[in-house]
This record gives C-alpha cells, sequence and structure tokens, in this order.
C-alpha cells in the first residue's frame, strides 16, 4: 500500500479524507504538536524518515477572517508552510498535493466560470497568501498540485470537525425560523466534501500545476440558497431568505471555476458537477429531503 503523509489530518476535510481512505494507504498523520509545518527543519526530517510517497498537504488557516486580522500567522501557515513542503518534497521525490482555494479569484471582474489561467489579484489576505504559496511552491517543485477548492460544506459526522457552513446555516434559520441574507450579486461554487475527498487520490497521478477543484456554478448564491431550502422545506422557504442587493456594489463577486483542466488531466476520474446537483444528492442522502 501507498504510504501518504496528511497534514492537517484532524481539520475538516483531513479527517474525512483519512477516515475513506485509511483501508487503502498507509496514512501517516501527525498532529499538529508532532509535526509544526511551519518549522522547515522538522518538515525536510519526516519526510526523510517516514519516506512517504506523497504528502497531502491540508494544514492550514482556513478561516479567511482570521487571516484578515492575523497576517503573519495566516503567511507562515499558508505560505512559509507550503515552501517547506514543496522543497523537502523536491529534494526526496516525493509527489506535493496541497489546497489553495478559489479566494484567488476575489478580486476579478469577468463573469462565468474561470479558467487557471485568467489573470487573479485577489483582494484578501487570505486570497493572496495563497495564491503566493501556489506561486512558489511550484518554483521549489514543478510536479507539485495546487488544488483550488471552493467553499465545503458537510454535516457533523463520527464526532470529525465541521466549521460553520452554507447547509448547516440554512439547518439552523429552518430550525429557529431566523432569516437568512444571502448575495445576489455573487456567482461561487459550493461543494460537498465528500467529492473533494472522493476525488483527491485521482490527483495523485496528475502533471503539476494549479487546478480548479470544487462544484461548478451557474446560479447566485441567493438563487442557491432559495433553491435548497425550497428542497427542505418547500415553499414555507420564501420568508427564511432576503436577497442582499447592495453587497459587493463595486462589481459583482464571481468565483465560479471551470473544471476542464482537472477533469482532462485526470481522464475524467477528477468530476465535479454542479453546485445544485451536489446539494440535491447530499440532502437526498442524508435524508433531509422533504
Ligand atoms: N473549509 C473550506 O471550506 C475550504 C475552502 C477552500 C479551501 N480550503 C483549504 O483546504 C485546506 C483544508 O482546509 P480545512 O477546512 O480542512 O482546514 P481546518 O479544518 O481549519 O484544519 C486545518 C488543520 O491544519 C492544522 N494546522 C494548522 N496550523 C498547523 C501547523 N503550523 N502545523 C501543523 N498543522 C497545523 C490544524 O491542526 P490544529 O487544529 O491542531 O492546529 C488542522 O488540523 C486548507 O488549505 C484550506 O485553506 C478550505
Amino acid at each position: 500500500m501507498k504510504k501518504i503523509l496528511v497534514t492537517g489530518a484532524s481539520g475538516f476535510v483531513g479527517s474525512r479524507f483519512v477516515e475513506r481512505w485509511r483501508n487503502e494507504y498507509v496514512m501517516l498523520t501527525p498532529t499538529h504538536a508532532e509535526l509544526d509545518v511551519t518549522d522547515a527543519v522538522q518538515v525536510e526530517r519526516y519526510i526523510v524518515e517516514n519516506a512517504p510517497l506523497v504528502v497531502v498537504h491540508l494544514a492550514a488557516i482556513s478561516n479567511t477572517g482570521y487571516c484578515e486580522q492575523n497576517p503573519d500567522e495566516s503567511y507562515r501557515v499558508n505560505v512559509e508552510s507550503v515552501c517547506n513542503l514543496a522543497a523537502a518534497c523536491a529534494r526526496n521525490g516525493v509527489k506535493l498535493v496541497f489546497f489553495s482555494s478559489d479566494q484567488v479569484y476575489n478580486g476579478n471582474y469577468e463573469s462565468g466560470p474561470l479558467s487557471e489561467d485568467v489573470e487573479v489579484c485577489p483582494e484578501t489576505v487570505y486570497g493572496k497568501h495563497k495564491l503566493e504559496a501556489e506561486q512558489r511552491a511550484l518554483e521549489l517543485c514543478p510536479t507539485a498540485v495546487a488544488l483550488r477548492a471552493s467553499w465545503m460544506y458537510d454535516v457533523e459526522r463520527y464526532g470529525m470537525p465541521v466549521h460553520q457552513n452554507f447547509v448547516l446555516a440554512i439547518e439552523k434559520a429552518i430550525k429557529e425560523r431566523s432569516p437568512l441574507v444571502y448575495p445576489v450579486r455573487e456567482h461561487r461554487g459550493i461543494t460537498w466534501v465528500r467529492d473533494v475527498v472522493e476525488f483527491l487520490p485521482a490527483t495523485f497521478s496528475i502533471e503539476g500545476g494549479v487546478y480548479n477543484y470544487g462544484a461548478g456554478c451557474t446560479m447566485d448564491t441567493y438563487e442557491t440558497a432559495c433553491c435548497y431550502c425550497e428542497m427542505l422545506v418547500g415553499l414555507q422557504s420564501g420568508p427564511l431568505l432576503q436577497p442582499d442587493y447592495a453587497r459587493y456594489p463595486e462589481h459583482e463577486r464571481n468565483l465560479s471555476m471551470s473544471t476542464d483542466k482537472i477533469f482532462r488531466a485526470s481522464g475524467g476520474r477528477v468530476c465535479f458537477g454542479s453546485t445544485m446537483d451536489g446539494l440535491r444528492i447530499f440532502a437526498d442522502i442524508n435524508g433531509l429531503c422533504r
């Protein structure tokens, strides 16, 4: 069985990845205390001593608001750790797969699904740091794979951690009958983490580079919320959701991604559907549909 080092294995994506694939791979899952990825010496030593074939680097500060408030810490974890792993992987012939984010597109003005080759100019600390991490990691380790993930969701399961996310916010609003406001001038893919985890091994053998990696999006965020809510509670969803026309006044926020590149590179094995398809399957499997 292939040996894989998973950083951030206690996190939202990491815990689900390990749970899904632990019988197919030998998983090395050091905790933050056992391997601090911001320490280049520790990273190099760990890779030399344990000789994984692949590193799935998920350790990060994923809270965008926290990064905005704590840019130095964000830089250390979201940029420098990726460089540490990229350098160690290049030196030791290890395949590196790490997570970037659709937030690299948050300064883009054009509409429609964005491809990896559009020029990007992120406006937030998190987006800027994710972009710098991609660029520097690929310079250090050209075989590395950077996956631009979109906003992910799941419910809490088997004690695995879950962040506040789209489906939990709607579930809470329905339960408490407290209205939610969603922007109309925003397009973004929202992805069930199950798909993200399911497709990951197919990225271990693709060529190095940057890849969009998440569900497609044809609706604005308010429309997506309305459709999902209607699936759960029918027409009563009306008063629960309110459109926000004022948010993003300068230009529409478009984070929707085309995944053609990774579909081709993986020979069709990485195959994300639309955000709404994902939500429909998620609600169905979890017995949430009315
Ligand atoms: N969640 C999303 O919706 C989303 C969307 C787009 C992209 N992403 C990206 O996807 C990746 C995984 O995100 P996630 O949501 O799974 O993150 P998460 O739940 O916040 O987990 C982050 C993990 O990183 C570990 N960590 C933090 N600093 C560390 C350090 N210095 N050394 C070692 N481990 C450290 C944490 O361990 P401790 O808690 O013990 O510190 C935790 O296990 C990240 O790159 C994130 O930016 C996430």
